[in-house]
């Protein structure tokens, strides 16, 4: 007899992002032909940079023609690649992460959910909440956690966020091995300071334990004194894991590439106590599940580092920051408390009382406008949606407007 993994039915039977797609759409077979605008998921709408088109078109070419064709790459990425992304990313900003640390990939999303797989089945779990539920998702289907009671599983340490603490919470008191930390926050927006990027790595470093920081949206960063890297702390290079993306830095969300950072000086341990070299685990899991992202595409990601790449990307993010200020600002007039949406594309919206679907429901319904309920980030998400910037202007200035009326 077959039998399945019986973790999974610990699971909400489907992903956030799934069940408000099947709301939205229930809506429109309700409604044809309403005109709905999505600030819901995290999707760019803005075309690609020309300068990443230029090189894909390139590389399609070479494709063709017998002498500049490209079989399987590297599982880890081209070594151009690699190389652009150590230098401008990390060396630039001070950081010494070297391309023999850098794993490319078809996106964060992938990457933070199959990092666990490296982790004893025992490591003790910690998330802040509101989360990304990738982090919670992934640990609960390799069995870390126990069953789900009023919206939390147990077994994981939750980190609760909170207007007191600006939704930046502080290292656990209680045992965790790893924590994962995300910032700019998705879904709040909120960013953390050097300082407190700093307390979370010697917390780390004196426990013993690993972070798996998700820095997906660092380019939404304005704040000069705002860190972009968690190597930018010192220390870092030993008890963390980064996760960038090109999906939000340079509309990469259908073509697909991200990378994950590994150092070579990461420590962890077998269960017998002698140092484990995380590194090679990473090396040995992706080239054995993985075949590499396209040639095309990562000339494409290489592209972004060019110099009008650079300046393509960077009016790119101008322009959702330019939404998300226009949200915020415009709500706050209106009387509702927001976070985020200055170094982020995310606004966080207090509901004023109202249970986060209800708002997601009245906003549909007499907006026809698209959110993030905010309790499906979590218990702490309670009360609040997300708004997304990641739509044209016209459309964000449009469903401000019909907001209005609600
Ligand atoms: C989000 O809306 O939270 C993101 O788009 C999801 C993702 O990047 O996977």
């Amino acid at each position: 007899m077959i039998t399945v993994n019986p973790n999974y039915s610990k699971l909400k039977a489907s992903y956030l992002f799934s069940d408000i797609a099947r709301r939205v759409k229930a809506y429109q077979d309700a409604h044809p032909g309403s005109d709905v605008i999505r600030l819901g998921i995290g999707d760019v709408t803005e075309p690609l940079p020309p300068a990443c088109i230029a090189a894909l078109h390139k590389a399609v070419d070479e494709m063709g023609a017998a002498a500049t064709f490209r079989g399987y790459g590297p599982e880890q990425g081209y070594g151009f690649l690699r190389e652009a992304i150590a230098e401008n990313d990390f060396r630039a900003r001070g950081a010494d992460i070297g391309p023999d640390e850098i794993f490319v990939s078809d996106g964060a999303k992938c990457d933070t959910g199959n990092f666990q797989e490296l982790l004893g089945n025992d490591a003790v779990v910690a998330v802040p909440d509101p989360v990304y539920p990738v982090y919670v998702d992934t640990n609960v289907m390799a069995g870390r956690t126990g069953e789900q009671k009023d919206g939390r599983y147990e077994g994981l340490v939750y980190l609760d966020g909170n207007e007191g603490n600006g939704f930046v919470p502080s290292p656990p008191e209680t045992r965790a091995d790893v924590a994962y930390l995300c910032f700019p926050n998705n879904p709040t927006g909120a960013t953390a300071t050097r300082e407190q990027l700093s307390e979370w790595v010697a917390w780390a470093r004196e426990n013993k334990s690993l972070l798996l920081f998700d820095a997906a949206y660092e380019a939404f960063i304005r704040d000069p004194e705002l860190p972009h890297s968690i190597y930018e702390i010192p220390g870092a290079r030993e008890v963390a894991v980064e996760f960038r993306s090109f999906s939000k830095t340079a509309g990469f969300t259908g073509l697909r590439c991200a990378y994950a950072v590994v150092p070579k000086s990461l420590r962890a341990w077998m269960p017998d106590g002698s140092p484990a070299d995380v590194r090679a685990m990473w090396t040995r899991r992706h080239t054995t599940k993985f075949n590499g992202v396209s040639y095309p595409v990562q000339r494409a990601a290489e592209a972004v580092y060019s110099p009008e790449g650079k300046a393509q990307c960077r009016a790119l993010v101008d322009g959702y920051l330019g939404n998300a200020a226009l949200v915020r600002e415009t709500l706050r007039k209106r009387g509702f408390k927001c976070i985020g949406g200055d170094n982020s594309p995310y606004v966080w919206v207090s509901t004023g009382g109202e249970d986060s679907w209800s708002f997601f429901d009245r906003l549909l319904e007499k907006a026809q406008v698209v959110t993030t309920p905010g309790s499906g980030f979590g218990r702490c998400g309670e009360g609040y949606v997300r708004i997304s910037a990641f739509n044209s202007r016209e459309n964000v200035e449009r469903a401000l407007e019909r907001m209005a009326r609600i």
